[in-house]
Parts: C-alpha cells; sequence; structure tokens
C-alpha cells in the first residue's frame, strides 16, 4: 500500500522528501478554508507570496491584494484572511496575490521540494479533496502550516480526518500520522470543541474577531472541488 505521511510544520520539511508526491497543503485558520471560499466564490486564480511588501507591488497589476499577519489584516491591503470577506460576489473573475502568517509560507516552501502536485485542503472540501488523492495514486505528505513553525490542533486533527478517508488505499506511515489520526479519532464526534481549545481559536477571542471562522472552517464537504498550484498560481 502508499503510505501518507503528516508533517506537522514547514520547519520540519527539511526532514522529508517530496519529490513526486502529492501535498496537500493545511491551514484550516484559515488560509487553506479562506481560498476554497474564494474559487467558490469565483475567483479565476490565487497568487501566493511570502511577504506584504512583495504582495503590496501587485496592486499596480490589476489584482486584488490580500495580507494577514498574526491573524489581523494588514493595513493598506484590499482584504484579510476571514472566509467571509470573500464571499463577496465582486470578487468574480478576479485574480489575488495572498500572503498569510503561515499557509502561504508553506505552499511556497512545499512547492520549492519538486513535489508531484500541490492540493488545498480544508474541511470545506475534505472528501473531494481524499478522492483527488486517491485518483493521483501517490505517495501522500499532508502538510500543516501550523503556527510560526509551532505545531496547532486545528491542521493536525484535520490531517487525521484525511488519513481517516484514505485507509482503505494507503497506510500510515509513521508516528506523526498514526498520532494525528489518534486525535481527530478522539474528537471526531465533537470536532469543535477541540478546534476552541487551540491557541488559533483563543487568538480570535482576544482579538475579538466579529465573525465566527472556527465554525465555519470546521463545516465539512461544502464544496466539491480541490484546488490546485499551477506554475506559480493556485487554481480550481
Ligand atoms: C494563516 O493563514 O497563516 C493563518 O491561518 C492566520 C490566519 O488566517 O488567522
Amino acid at each position: 500500500m502508499k503510505k501518507v505521511e503528516v508533517i506537522y510544520t514547514p520547519a520540519l520539511l527539511p526532514l522529508y522528501d517530496l519529490k513526486d508526491k502529492t501535498v496537500v497543503v493545511i491551514d484550516i485558520l484559515r488560509a487553506t478554508s479562506t481560498m476554497c471560499v474564494a474559487f467558490n466564490t469565483g475567483v479565476n486564480k490565487i497568487l501566493p507570496i511570502a511577504s506584504p511588501e512583495e504582495c503590496l507591488i501587485f496592486k499596480d497589476f490589476d489584482f486584488i491584494i490580500s495580507a494577514e499577519r498574526n491573524a489581523v489584516k494588514v493595513p493598506g491591503f484590499d482584504m484579510g484572511n476571514s472566509p467571509f470577506e470573500y464571499e463577496n460576489p465582486f470578487l468574480a473573475g478576479k485574480n489575488i496575490a495572498f500572503t498569510t502568517t503561515n499557509g502561504t509560507k508553506a505552499i511556497k516552501m512545499a512547492k520549492a521540494m519538486f513535489p508531484h502536485r500541490i492540493l488545498i485542503g480544508s474541511f470545506l472540501n475534505i472528501s473531494a479533496l481524499a478522492e483527488r488523492i486517491i485518483t493521483l495514486d501517490k505517495e501522500v505528505v499532508l502538510l500543516c502550516s501550523g503556527w510560526k513553525d509551532k505545531y496547532n490542533i486545528e491542521d493536525t486533527v484535520f490531517a487525521g480526518a484525511v488519513i481517516h478517508k484514505l485507509l482503505e488505499v494507503y497506510e500510515m506511515a509513521d508516528d506523526a500520522s498514526f498520532s494525528a489520526h489518534s486525535l481527530f479519532r478522539q474528537y471526531q464526534d465533537n470536532l469543535e470543541d477541540l478546534v476552541r481549545l487551540s491557541s488559533h481559536a483563543k487568538r480570535f477571542t482576544s482579538l475579538n474577531v466579529q465573525t465566527d471562522d472556527v465554525a465555519f472552517c470546521l463545516q465539512q464537504d461544502i464544496y466539491n472541488f480541490v484546488p490546485e498550484l499551477e506554475g506559480e498560481f493556485i487554481v480550481k
């Protein structure tokens, strides 16, 4: 059987080989969830960018520029990283230059390691993601974006949820994947209780974020598509 691995944060990437593997980038709160919402709204393509400074350049090239740092929108940019912002029909047909604290960095780092493909994973499209992984029939790496290179709960439990959907076709490669799956099995019936205990959910509360991004990002299977990286851009 082919193997599925889990990488808890991008800082661990040098310990792994991504060559010719299907890599799923995971940032449940909120980058990969938000990207799925954007494509459902009709966004044309998303350019993941490492820094706000670089992202700002694209304002002059007919891009919507989106930047989040430390869970809040960076001043001077069009949009932040709440999924609710990306339900705006004005975005249909637009191109977005996008930089977030963790998610877009993980995508850029994975891209440099010769993966077969990079897929965008979230609870919102989890079943379509599992089907796509099985169809591609490659070894799989589930790359958690974490928080500033530290472990986080929400990305890890999602990785466990994906593994749960793959187990008839894939086997867990290592302790990281086994632990992620165990976390999911323990909390699969009350994911929201678990994720609300996460440091990032608490960060939203302390920042008095006006929308319930946690509840939104934990909805399962509201989209049946899997965004993926084509060249420099993420497309639907
Ligand atoms: C990120 O995308 O880096 C993080 O999820 C930050 C956020 O959106 O709050």
